[in-house]
């Protein structure tokens, strides 16, 4: 097919880009997202500092409008993210304990049940474990509330939206190695025990090259019986094509790898400022690493 949503859906995966609310009445950017792109996830809109600005008073405006784009266009959604150590408001990174406990349980509660129905995939718990080689879990103050607190939003989530499959999603996983390894044990407890969970989203925040052992990681995972998304994909250097086509190669070797999702559509949109990681130019015109990724996409 002629374009990245389309050449994935005949592969049976998705095509997604991370979008903001705020460049919906840009018309280039309009044009490249309804054009290439078959699933949409918020980029910032639907964390916990945009979604409960004050206690107990949620804010859904931004985020209703991408998923109404998004549904109204047959996109899915990846909802994100329901629980994270940053981004948090101002009043939940004071709290502590039982009370902040008891907060993300409502916050999880709230936001899962406000998009019922409408959200393919949440990113339920975001970027809990510590880089480096201990394998162990991220000092934060929601890890601070006791280590059952990813189950507990887990279980939140299904409660509060049946219908949506519940990620597990962090970055520097993308190889095999200690921290990949922690999350790999925990999903792997989760199963064994029960707890909620149907894929684990590798964020993909590369530069130059991706790790050799990229796949067999995706594969361990799947292995598991979870499904295994790219959930935040930019590659920034001059490798940046053939890291592309390599990437998509991966996930479409494993069967279980159902979708991938780039952070933002045009290098001037993306967080990595300066770096041009995308696929799309300022202008919005398709780089050499956009062929060759609708390329690895068509190709077998
Ligand atoms: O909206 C405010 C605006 O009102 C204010 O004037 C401006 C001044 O700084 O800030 C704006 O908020 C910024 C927000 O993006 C929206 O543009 C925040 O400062 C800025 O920190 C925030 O950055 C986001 C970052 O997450 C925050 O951690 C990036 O856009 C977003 O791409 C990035 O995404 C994360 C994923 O959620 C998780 N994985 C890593 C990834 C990259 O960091």
């Amino acid at each position: 097919a002629t374009t990245l949503g389309a050449s994935a859906a005949e592969k049976g995966r998705y095509f997604g880009a991370a979008i903001a609310a705020g460049k919906l009445n840009d018309s280039n950017y309009v044009t490249i997202l309804n054009r290439e792109f078959n699933s949409v996830t918020p980029e910032n809109e639907m964390k916990w500092d945009a979604t409960e600005p004050s206690r107990g008073s949620f804010s859904y405006a931004n985020a209703d409008r991408i998923v109404s784009h998004a549904r109204s266009r047959g996109m899915s959604v990846r909802g994100h993210t329901l629980a994270w150590h940053s981004q948090q408001p101002g009043w939940a990174q004071s709290l502590s304990g039982s009370t902040l406990r008891s907060a993300m349980v409502n916050h999880i509660t709230q936001v899962a049940t406000h998009f019922r129905g409408q959200i393919y995939t949440w990113d339920v718990v975001n970027e809990a474990f510590a880089d480096g080689g201990g394998g162990g879990r991220r000092d934060s103050n929601l890890q601070r509330t006791g280590n059952d607190w990813i189950e507990v939003a887990f279980r939140t989530a299904r409660a509060a939206d049946p219908g949506a499959k519940l990620c597990y999603n962090d970055y520097n996983t993308d190889g095999i190695n200690p921290k990949s390894t922690g999350i790999y044990n925990m999903v792997a407890d989760f199963k064994a025990r029960g707890v909620p969970i149907d894929c684990v989203g590798f964020q993909s925040h590369l530069t130059n090259s991706v790790p050799g052992d990229y796949q067999a990681n995706l594969q361990r995972f799947a292995n598991l019986g979870v499904d295994v998304q790219i959930t935040e994909l930019d590659i920034a250097g001059s490798n940046q094509a053939n890291v592309y086509a390599s990437v998509v190669n991966s996930c479409l070797a494993v069967s279980r790898c159902n979708g991938l999702t780039v952070w933002g559509i045009r290098d001037s949109d993306s967080w990595r400022t300066g770096q041009n990681p995308l696929l799309f130019d300022g202008s919005g015109n398709k780089k050499a690493a956009y062929t060759a990724t609708l390329n690895a996409l068509n190709a077998g």
